[in-house]
């Protein structure tokens, strides 16, 4: 008889969103009482193995997901996120009014805008030759930021909408533009009890963001479903934890600390851009859910073939080579991270005033 899902346990079900009540505890604890919820007797050598190498499973209900996507700082909740939406999908918090956060971290197409360098306004291209790194699962990384410059997504939303090759937006206008629409004047002060201000804007920005997770049949396999992957995708996955990937790209994220690039031989790319990694020369690792819906990839976007990224990675991480078949294994196993997008209705947004 095949164990499906049996070795979930039933410990307690944690509390509903936005209680607060655990400031106490980091990000690690946190994540780590989520995600203690299998029975390791019950697992296969290779979910035992993958949990060894510190992978950990996306809680399955929504409400423990975003509980632990929640910031005690600024708590989630239901009308936050819905403004936070409207913030999001809305144009006029750009110069130009053209441009919004969904134009580079688009929502239907893995949070991302599939070009290598990221366009901004009047058509520039990111100064650095900077790719747009995807919004799906940015909640889980320890940093935001290629150079791990912001500490978590309510700092990250303040620099785009003002950032000249960005949104061009200085924090006055973008106030301005605000306030000069009565229902987002109501709707602030419904969320915040407050007027409109630009810190206030990119808290509920975050709030949004922070229901932006992907559950995945790997999560489902780390859980204890050994048939949530295919033969293949296992055999992928164990070429992965073998070769030294995992070493990195672990922890709920399967990415997302700060690590050295290259870290053993030249990156071939290295002269697209000139990004160089922060004052140590280390780079924020990428999430590698829904890798194979986020090309290109790396940070200067120099490839849009996975395999190439991977051998890439290999070579630079590693200093080792990988035969055809382990590379189209790993390959085979990142079809296991796509995960399942949240709904998302696209927001109708509050009209300006006419004699405006
Ligand atoms: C012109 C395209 C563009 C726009 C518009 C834009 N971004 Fe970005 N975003 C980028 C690029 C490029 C980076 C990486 C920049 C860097 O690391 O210096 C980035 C980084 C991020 C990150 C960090 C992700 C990570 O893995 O480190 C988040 C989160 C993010 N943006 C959210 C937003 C939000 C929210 C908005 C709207 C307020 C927004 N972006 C607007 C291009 C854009
Ligand atoms: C020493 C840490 C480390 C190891 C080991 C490592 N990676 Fe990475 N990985 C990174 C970092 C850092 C980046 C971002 C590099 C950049 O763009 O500048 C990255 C980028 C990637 C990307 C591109 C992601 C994107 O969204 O652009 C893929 C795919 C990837 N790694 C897969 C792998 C695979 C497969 C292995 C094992 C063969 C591996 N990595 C080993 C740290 C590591």
């Amino acid at each position: 008889m095949k164990l499906r899902k049996i070795a979930i346990s039933t410990v307690a079900v944690l509390a509903l969103v936005g209680c607060g009540s655990d400031n106490q505890e980091t990000k690690a604890d946190k994540i780590e009482r989520a995600t203690q919820k299998v029975d390791k007797n019950l697992l296969t050598d290779l979910q035992k193995k993958a949990l060894n190498a510190g992978f950990q499973a996306l809680p399955s209900s929504k409400a423990e997901q975003l509980k632990l996507a929640d910031n005690p700082n600024n708590p989630i909740t239901e009308a936050k996120v819905e403004l936070g939406k409207k913030l999001y999908f809305d144009p006029r918090l750009s110069k130009s009014n053209l441009i919004s956060c969904n134009t580079c971290h688009n929502l239907a197409i893995g949070g991302v805008d599939i070009v290598p360098a990221a366009i901004g306004h009047g058509w520039t291209e990111n100064p650095h030759h900077l790719n747009s790194p995807t919004v799906y699962n940015a909640v889980f990384a320890d940093k935001q930021f290629w150079d791990g410059r912001a500490k978590d997504l309510e700092e990250q939303a303040q620099g785009p909408i003002q950032a000249p090759p960005e949104m061009n937006a200085p924090k006055e206008l973008v106030v301005s533009k605000l306030k000069s629409i009565p229902e987002y004047v109501e709707e602030f002060k419904k969320v915040f009890n407050s007027e409109i201000t630009f810190e206030n804007a990119t808290q509920a920005i975050a709030a949004f963001e922070r229901t932006l997770v992907t559950p995945s049949r790997f999560d489902k396999f780390l859980q204890g479903d050994n048939t949530a992957l295919t033969d293949k995708e296992k055999k992928g996955l164990e070429v992965f934890i073998d070769k030294g990937c995992a070493s990195c790209h672990t922890g709920i994220a399967l990415g997302g600390t700060m690590q050295p690039f290259p870290a053993i031989k030249k990156y071939k790319y290295n002269d697209v851009g000139d990004f160089k990694g922060d004052k140590n020369s280390m780079v924020k690792t990428p999430t590698l859910r829904n890798i194979l819906e986020t090309a290109p990839y790396f940070h200067n976007g120099a490839m849009t073939d996975i395999k190439e990224a991977v051998n890439v990675m290999t070579e630079t991480q590693l200093g080792i080579e990988l035969k055809k078949e382990e590379t189209e294994n790993i390959v085979e196993f990142f079809k296991s991270l796509t995960g399942e997008k949240p709904k998302i209705t696209y927001p109708i947004l509050p009209a300006m005033p006419l004699n405006n």
